[in-house]
């Protein structure tokens, strides 16, 4: 079942050569945070670039239930904010859809006003792990309600008094990070949040931009972050910048499908996000970087990806994973073309995605005719190299879109034809994957 409707069955076909310009969509984690940050400004921010994948426009409908008025004039969204501390209670159940960020970030934003909120999601959100957030929330004075393990729907009743706090966060996310510091924007004096590894760093980035006092340092401990409490934040114009997890795709696609050369414009290149395509060159790939710039204080460049044929396995650093962590279904996919074994370590929280994405990419390649060796927090894919990957398969995508169009880029380059049973869930972070990909020369159809 797609997260919204009937499923959406598609098919791959062997393709190529893939040409052109892949014009990705915004980036989806600054795209919610925009809006949430929007949100608890006083005044109007205006965003354009917006990702308006079913994951954003849930959070902004979320946004509207705080009491934000949003919306969308021409090509910007306008965001009218309430001020930090200002949400009002909303009278409806907050339905955050497939969006493990957006309700992890919500909660955290709520958490420390006198409000209560319930939320809850699709059958793949209502699985998910969520007292990773509500822990070190219930440290500010949160409760909260939820069903057993943890899981929505689930009740978070704010808190009227919050403490300050500090929190070292026990797995390497941006989500729980994020939720802690947006709590922390109405707790009085410092929130201080301690990762033992980097992760992707825009709501710090964006949280300075909206004028918070907040700074980082890399000490024995970690990567302490330290934010200063009850500030006003001042709204922004903000330019959403392409996903570099979306133009992941297209990217690895050109790579392994035959006579392909397709250039990814305006790419984001935070190291914090950047993992897969150093890995890509490690492999071998033909991937360059042109055009290299800095925008808006972050490095950017146009992607070029051509055709290639001689990628070797290798071994993933594992300290690279939290910067490649939503890249890793598409890699296997590449690593199916290259020659030996690509490993990769360290990747636990992989499992507990919008779907356990080592277990479903597993089960579809090996059904696809790999080798695929996994533990709790590695996997190693056997390459097959280029024109030796049989496909021919009817992968199930477990309503993850990155899992659905993993498998519909197999279908591009194997030998028969690929499939996934539901393509539905592909809207939430990329609705014009198929259209994009048509265009480049990729043979895809609903079936
Ligand atoms: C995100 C953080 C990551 C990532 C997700 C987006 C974010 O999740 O997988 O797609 O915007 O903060 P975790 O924080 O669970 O690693």
């Amino acid at each position: 079942m797609s997260s919204h409707g009937a499923p959406i069955p598609m098919t791959a076909h062997k393709s190529g050569p893939l040409q052109g310009q892949a014009d990705v969509p915004g980036d989806k984690s600054i795209s919610h945070r925009s809006l949430i940050l929007g949100a608890l400004a006083v005044g109007e921010t205006k965003v354009t670039g917006l990702l308006e994948g079913q994951d954003v426009l849930d959070t902004a409908k979320a946004m509207q239930a705080f009491g934000a008025e949003i919306e969308k004039i021409d090509d910007t969204w306008h965001v009218h904010g309430v001020g930090v501390g200002g949400f009002a209670e909303p009278s409806q159940v907050i339905d955050c859809g497939n969006s493990g960020t957006g309700v992890r970030l919500i909660m955290g934003a709520m958490a420390t006003s006198p409000i209560a909120a319930t939320f809850t999601g699709d059958a793949s959100l209502n699985k998910r792990p969520m007292a990773r957030v509500t822990d070190p929330l219930a440290l500010f004075g949160a409760r909260s309600y939820g069903r057993s393990g943890g899981r929505l729907p689930m009740t978070i009743v704010g808190a009227s008094d919050p403490l300050s706090v500090r929190y070292t966060t026990p797995v390497p996310s941006a989500q729980v990070k994020s939720a802690v510091l947006l709590a922390g924007l109405n707790a009085p004096g410092e929130t201080v949040v301690i990762e033992r590894e980097a992760t992707r760093d825009h709501s710090e980035r964006m949280l300075a931009g909206f004028g918070a006092t907040i700074a980082t340092e890399d000490t024995a401990e970690g990567h302490v972050i330290t934010l200063q409490g009850q500030p006003e934040l001042r709204p922004q114009t903000i330019i959403v910048p392409r996903d570099p997890s979306s133009a992941a795709f297209p990217v690895c696609a050109a790579l392994i499908t035959e006579g392909s050369d397709v250039l990814v414009p305006n790419i984001g290149l935070n190291p914090t996000r950047a993992g897969l395509f150093y890995t890509l060159q490690d492999m071998g790939a033909d991937l360059t970087f042109e055009n290299m710039r800095e925008e808006g204080g972050e490095p950017v460049a146009d992607l070029r990806a051509k055709f290639s044929p001689d990628m070797q396995g290798i071994e993933v650093p594992a300290e690279r994973a939290a910067s490649m962590i939503d890249e890793y279904p598409i890699l296997s996919v590449v690593a199916a073309f290259a020659a030996g074994k690509t490993h990769m370590p360290g990747v636990k929280e992989l499992r507990v995605k919008e779907s356990d994405r080592i277990d479903a990419m597993a089960t579809g390649l090996r059904a696809a005719g790999l080798q695929v060796d996994e533990g709790e927090d590695w996997w190693t894919v056997h390459g097959l190299g280029f024109g030796n990957v049989p496909g021919g398969v009817t992968a199930k995508s477990h309503l993850d879109h990155r899992i659905a169009m993993s498998f519909l880029i197999l279908g591009f380059a194997s030998n028969a034809s690929v499939s996934v049973d539901d393509g539905g869930p592909i809207a939430t972070s990329f609705p014009i994957f198929e259209s994009l990909m048509s265009g480049l020369g990729a043979r895809i159809d609903r079936t």
